[in-house]
């Protein structure tokens, strides 16, 4: 080899070694956490929507128990409620190679661009907890029966009321997040009958008491009553659509109240709101998620009850639908969803509703956290 040639041999090999290097760094500047670093092929993506709620958190801890036994690497990012982030996630992970996307959208909608960029590289995409709406490129729905959620919080309002005219607080999820409209529907199911009775009496949206003799609403309908009592899955709009609530109720809206809270981060806001409120006598909310808070806030009497949706289920049902496409297969599916354009396979998981009675024996007599993790009465 000419002298020319090997300066050339020796600079591309530091030029490689150099972008080796600051390719390490730069990927652990990624708000993301590999499942296994010991050589394993990375086949799987996964993008969840925020750090912010311990939801998402659970599910990241038990994506990582989970993926330590399969033959796949796998990597987490989270879009912090940003659905530009979450595209570039996506792109991120294409770029990586993965072959499967696990992908719960931060807005429905907006997610669509990133299923089907992903389908474009011939990479297969499930649908986790959240549907992405309006595309054909989402291949399956791994999800909880975010109908049956909604009922369950329903059916404990209308299980602890007696007698007419209770004051009832409606409030919901995020426009954005299609689970939204399925735990409403699951709820109005339930709450209607008892409204248009009598038992109930609506306290904080004129569009769902114009609606009151109505069962079945359009998704138009929900959503103009979405719309007004929306929490958008933040604990400060919850709290201050909740303070605003309050501050225009009369004195008969008060008193002995029920509150439809969609799940365990609003309820925590909504329930130290009407806490403070000193025309507030008792209240009975709902939740939903089982977060560690919540359960601390069960126990002491703060909130009524959560619905448990067992993460560890999720995760494994999202990870054996994932091994089954990297082996070329075909998940198996009881239920589609339509998303708009297309009626997606999914096989649903049934949820569990917890309070005050059975906390213990749900969730810590099988395993799901640990005693030691709240403060129990002496
Ligand atoms: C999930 C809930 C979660 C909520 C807010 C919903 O799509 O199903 O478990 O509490 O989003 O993040």
């Amino acid at each position: 080899m000419s002298r020319k040639g090997k300066i050339f041999l020796v600079l591309t090999t530091l030029l490689l070694v150099v972008s080796a290097f600051l390719g390490g760094c730069s990927s652990s500047k990624q708000p993301a956490s590999s499942s296994n670093s010991s050589g394993k092929q990375l086949a799987i993506g996964i993008v969840l929507p925020t750090k912010d709620e311990p939801r998402w958190i659970q599910d990241e801890t038990r994506f990582q128990d989970a993926l330590k036994d399969t033959p796949y690497a796998a990597e987490i990012l989270f879009s912090q409620g940003d659905p530009a982030k979450e595209k570039a996630n996506v792109e991120t992970l294409l770029s990586k190679g993965i072959k499967v996307l696990i992908l719960c959208p931060h807005d429905a909608n907006a997610a669509a661009a990133s299923a089907e960029a992903a389908k474009k590289a011939g990479v297969k995409v499930i649908s986790y907890d959240r549907l992405i709406l309006n595309t054909d490129a989402v291949d399956y729905y791994v999800t909880f029966d975010s109908v049956q959620v909604g009922q369950q919080q329903g059916q404990y309002l209308v299980d602890h009321a007696t007698g007419k005219g209770n004051p009832l607080y409606l409030y919901a999820g995020a426009l954005s997040d299609n689970n939204s409209f399925l735990f409403f529907q699951g709820a109005w199911e339930v709450l209607q009958p008892k409204i248009a009775d009598g038992t109930f009496v609506i306290a904080n949206s004129d569009k769902a008491n114009a609606l009151k003799d109505k069962k079945d609403l359009t998704r138009q309908e929900m959503a103009d009553i979405i719309g007004q009592i929306t929490t958008n899955w933040d604990f400060n709009t919850a709290k201050n659509l909740a303070q605003a609530n309050l501050a225009k109720a009369p004195k008969d809206l008060k008193g002995n109240v029920f509150i439809l809270a969609p799940n365990d981060g609003t309820a925590r806001s909504i329930a130290d709101t009407f806490a403070a409120d000193p025309d507030i006598k008792s209240y009975v909310i709902t939740g939903q998620d089982a977060e560690k808070p919540s359960i601390q806030y069960i126990i002491d009497g703060k909130q009524s009850m959560t619905v448990f949706k067992d993460v560890r289920i999720l995760v494994k049902d999202a990870i054996n639908v994932a091994l089954t496409y990297l082996k070329g297969g075909t998940p198996e599916s009881t239920k589609t969803y339509n998303n708009g354009v297309k009626d997606v396979p999914s096989k649903p998981s049934p949820v569990q509703v917890v309070d005050k009675n059975n906390v213990k024996q749900v969730l810590i007599d099988s395993g799901y956290y640990k005693e030691s993790d709240f403060k129990w009465p002496k």
